[in-house]
């Protein structure tokens, strides 16, 4: 396992391209199970997530191949198999989103229920309500979701939870209904630009789809969808994390390759903590001069700042020269980096659902352990601030997501390494443990 070695203090200062998004790419992989033809997808970011599904796919009769300059190939070559295995959906959320397709091209699903999960609860009721509504019959056993029905049909379905609307659930429905016989109108759809993205993926297959980008998406069901070249949007989410790195650390960077709309609630809360921004075409520039001024985020649903990003406004904020709240209304819990942070020298409550943050003047190094993705991007953020060496510990978390952030980093200047982690506990260090006594 991986750790990541930073000496803080060292202004960000370059250009950077931003790859592409994550949490567009993997529910449009999981898409292309409706394809009847190859299809062809640009700007694929090279992550653990994005290999995880592919290894999925490839269980699914679904052959994946990586080409150069981020292109990757997907193709069925058996669509006989429909069952998605615990141990892969168990690793990745995301492979749920291999339900809706499945069920509509193939009249049958086998997908574990995902599990437990670090930054909620996360239940997919909603999902399978969703398909229940388009006329699939719907069963939960041994741990697995099965869904059959031989012909989808067009419904009006809601798909709202007690924290807005949700975004792989929009997808999952969405899907499924491009192959339904009749009209399907999704109201509180999710009008995240991944599931745009999705849309228009959809829509380069052959579906018939209109509304994307509003609550209200409709979608006429086709008899079959056919093959695609498709280029995947930039990860707005690593576009912001760069942006708060320079941030925190005081620097100049440019991030290129962005669409500069999707990050308008992130820009103004970076210019409210102090930050000089130019908006260019595809490109973003910030430039930190002082410290960090206080802010109150409200983590929302787009076009709202991304839950996504809250846990590095939290590092951000953590330097301000006042007090900070940051509230979580997708993920009221989504808190784990906290108690990390406070071990840099932090001063993070929690109040309910708030985290009042308390600026100080400077973070100290130290070794964390990252227990999620966006968490982890959180502390190597304090890091790249904080005073001496910090070791951000089980990098895996932070490879899952982003596409060799140390690397983007090292080329704005950090002092990054990547090592290989010695064991936590170095039982030979500590001398042996003696045994404990019977009674
Ligand atoms: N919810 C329900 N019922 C459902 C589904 C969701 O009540 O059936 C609730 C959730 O518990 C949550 C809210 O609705 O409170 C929103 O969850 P959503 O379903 O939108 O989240 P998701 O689709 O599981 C995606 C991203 C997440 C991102 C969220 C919110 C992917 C693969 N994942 O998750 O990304 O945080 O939307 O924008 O697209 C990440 O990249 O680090 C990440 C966690």
């Amino acid at each position: 396992m991986d750790c990541l070695r930073i000496s803080g203090g060292v202004p960000l200062r370059g250009r950077v391209a931003v790859s592409g998004s994550k949490n567009a790419a993997l529910p449009i992989m999981a898409a292309s199970i409706l394809a009847s033809g190859p299809v062809s997808l640009a700007r694929v970011p090279d992550l653990a997530d994005v290999n995880t599904l592919a290894l999925l796919l490839g269980y699914l009769g679904v052959e994946v191949k990586r080409g150069a300059n981020s292109q990757m190939r997907i193709e069925t070559v058996d669509a006989t198999p429909i069952k998605a295995d615990y141990e892969l959906v168990r690793r990745m959320r995301a492979s749920f989103c291999v339900l809706g397709p499945l069920l509509a091209r193939r009249g049958r699903a086998v997908v574990s229920l995902p599990g437990g999960c670090k930054i909620g609860t996360r239940p997919v009721d909603l999902h399978l309500a969703g398909l229940a509504a388009l006329g699939a019959s719907i069963r939960i056993e041994h741990g697995y979701v099965i869904a059959e029905a031989k012909r989808l049909r067009g419904a009006q379905i809601d798909l709202c939870g007690p924290c807005g609307p949700t975004v792989t659930g929009t997808a999952n429905v969405m899907c499924a209904a491009t192959l339904a016989r009749g009209k399907t109108v999704i109201t509180s759809a999710a009008v995240e630009p991944e599931v745009v993205d999705l849309g228009r993926f959809l829509i380069s297959l052959g579906a018939n789809i209109s509304g994307l980008g509003t609550s209200v998406i409709e979608i006429v069901g086709v008899e079959q969808l056919a093959a695609s070249d498709y280029t995947i949007i930039a990860d707005r989410i690593e576009a912001g994390t760069l942006l708060i790195a320079a941030a925190i650390t005081g620097g100049e960077i440019s991030v290129e390759g962005v669409v500069v709309e999707h990050m308008t609630a992130v820009l103004n809360a970076l210019e409210e903590s102090g930050c000089h921004i130019l908006r260019g075409h595809q490109q973003i520039t910030l430039l930190a001069t002082a410290r960090p001024r206080p802010v109150h985020i409200c983590a929302q649903p787009y076009p709202g700042i991304p839950t996504d990003l809250q846990a590095q406004f939290m590092a951000l904020v953590s330097l301000a020269n006042g007090q900070s709240t940051i509230r979580d209304q997708v993920f009221p819990e989504r808190f784990m980096q906290v108690a990390e942070l406070n071990r840099l020298g932090a001063r993070i409550e929690r109040s309910g659902s708030t985290a009042i943050v308390r600026g100080v003047r400077r973070l100290s190094g130290a070794t964390v352990t990252a227990c999620d993705l966006r968490a982890s991007a959180a502390l190597v953020l304090a890091g790249l601030a904080a005073q001496r060496e910090t070791i951000v510990r089980r990098l895996y978390h932070l490879d899952r997501g982003y596409e060799r952030l140390d690397l983007k980093l090292a080329r704005l200047g950090a002092n990054v390494t990547r090592q290989v982690e010695a064991d936590a506990l170095d039982m030979a260090e500590l001398g042996s443990v003696p045994a404990l006594p019977v009674v």
